[in-house]
């Protein structure tokens, strides 16, 4: 049986966790959010950690989760779209087979207009141009750890699954 962790990775709103709960469904796997532990483990809201400690220990956090969640075999782990910049990371990720949501920009800023709970966006005053900076800044770290990439833009989601299963049937 393979027992490989399938990671999901791309940028806010590139649709990981809805995904991946989906995928883990499918594939009779736990599923796991690295944002939803460390705001399980913190007992505090991401935004709050980030006011507190700021993005770098946000980062270290994440990265200790990313650890203890690669050291369970046989499970889909949606990241927070910052995983990548990271090489300690992307190192722990070469352990997965990773999946690269990617979308267009048009499709993050809509899939983010409402969202109030992650700090990046909530204190950009052009949401937009926040997003395309970091695309272009995290683009190259998502297709250099990914195995395999998918378009999920105007796509239902079945069909993102199914796509995804085929990538796992032929390279896992
Ligand atoms: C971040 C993405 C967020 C969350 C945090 C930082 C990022 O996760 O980890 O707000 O740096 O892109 P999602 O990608 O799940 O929104």
């Amino acid at each position: 049986m393979k027992t490989i962790n399938i990671a999901l990775i791309g940028l806010m709103g590139s649709g990981k966790t809805s995904v991946g709960r989906r995928l883990a469904c499918v594939l009779k796997r736990d599923f796991f959010d690295t944002d939803f532990e460390i705001v399980t483990r913190t007992g505090v809201t991401i935004d709050h950690i980030f006011d507190v400690e700021g993005e770098e220990g946000f980062r270290k956090r994440e990265t200790q989760i990313l650890k203890d969640l690669c050291n369970i075999p046989n499970i889909v782990i949606a990241t927070g779209g910052g995983i990548v910049i990271k090489e300690e990371n992307r190192t722990m990720l070469n352990s997965c087979f990773v999946v690269y949501l990617s979308t267009s920009i048009k499709q993050l800023i809509k899939r983010t207009a409402k969202s109030d709970t992650r700090p990046l966006l909530k204190y950009s005053n052009d949401r937009a141009k926040t997003l395309c900076d970091l695309l272009k800044a995290r683009e190259g770290f998502y297709q250099k750890t990914a195995d395999v990439t998918i378009d999920t833009a105007d796509k239902k989601l079945y069909v993102i699954i199914n796509e995804i299963k085929n990538a796992i049937r032929k390279e896992i």
